[in-house]
């Protein structure tokens, strides 16, 4: 069973794979979470796999909510892993979704990030990779999942290929938790004369929370800071916060001639 939350393509491309190869069953998280369904049955020697995108240095608030409510039943410490992806570091991630993992009574016995296309973009200094940039990390992400494949086949254990980056500690603890609590909300996003009112960025949202009213989005304050609304507005008429203004937006399907071959 794989549970995975992605907002632009790249941690349903790692989930959809790996449960292909893997014969495992896949599972939207957000979706569950809105359709209130979060008991899961696993079989005796199936694995547990969670698969997301870094934010902030720690897992999407979606994903911590959908962890807290999640019943498994007939949970017998089966091997349960953590595969992240990530546009450069994860800090201590993996730290802490194994705490939320501990604080249900389960446990994590294997981690690996594999680096994807940036998806970042609100601060200065953040934004999205140009395509050769975009198009060599999509193959090398790949290769990278195709050697995670066989080390979750061998039930590896470990946390050796996290890509934690420099000051990993700092990050998910000092800077981590202020950027969950000031930048995962939706109050800062606004439209510009540019919107065409298409319904674009209402439709992708995974948590439902985008309405279109006279045309135009409303937010209803229930955002995991995903970015997808964003990222698919066809006319780049919408905006998070000061900075995202002439910034480049990013979806996993502009490279699909990459991810469908073998
Ligand atoms: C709100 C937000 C915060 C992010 N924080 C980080 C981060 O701390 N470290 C990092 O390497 N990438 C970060 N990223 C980039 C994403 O983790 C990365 O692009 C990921 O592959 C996107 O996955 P998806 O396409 O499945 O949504 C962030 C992206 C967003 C939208
Ligand atoms: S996707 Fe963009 S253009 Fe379409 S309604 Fe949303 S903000 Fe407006
Ligand atoms: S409102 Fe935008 S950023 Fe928030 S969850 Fe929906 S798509 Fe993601």
């Amino acid at each position: 069973m794989i549970f995975f939350f992605s907002s632009t393509g790249n941690s349903r491309l790692m989930a959809r794979r790996l449960g292909a190869c893997r014969g495992e069953r896949v599972t939207d998280m957000a979706e569950s979470l809105c359709k209130g369904r979060t008991t899961f049955s696993i079989g005796d020697n199936e694995h547990v796999g969670f698969v997301m995108p870094v934010y902030g240095w720690d897992i999407p608030p979606v994903a911590r909510r959908f962890v807290e409510t999640l019943t498994l039943e007939n949970y017998k410490e089966q091997y349960t892993y953590l595969i992240v992806t990530c546009g450069d570091d994860t800090g201590r991630t993996w730290c802490q979704f194994g705490r939320l993992l501990r604080r249900k009574h389960w446990h994590l016995d294997f981690g690996r990030a594999i680096i994807m296309p940036n998806t970042y973009v609100c601060l200065p200094g953040f934004d999205t990779d140009n395509d050769s940039l975009a198009q060599e990390k999509i193959r090398q992400g790949l290769a990278e999942l195709a050697s995670a494949e066989r080390q979750l086949s061998e039930e590896q254990t470990g946390f050796s290929m996290m890509h934690p980056g420099s000051h990993a500690w700092f990050k998910t603890y000092v800077l981590g938790r202020l950027f969950h609590r000031l930048l995962i909300t939706d109050r800062l996003f606004h439209v510009t004369g540019k919107c065409t009112g298409c319904g674009r960025c209402a439709k992708t949202c995974p948590l439902h929370n985008i309405s279109m009213e006279k045309a135009r989005p409303r937010w209803h304050h229930n955002c995991t800071g995903c970015l997808s609304c964003y990222h698919h507005c066809p006319a780049h008429a919408l905006r998070m916060g000061l900075f995202t203004k002439g910034k480049g937006r990013y979806c996993l399907e502009k490279f699909k001639n990459l991810t469908t071959q073998p």
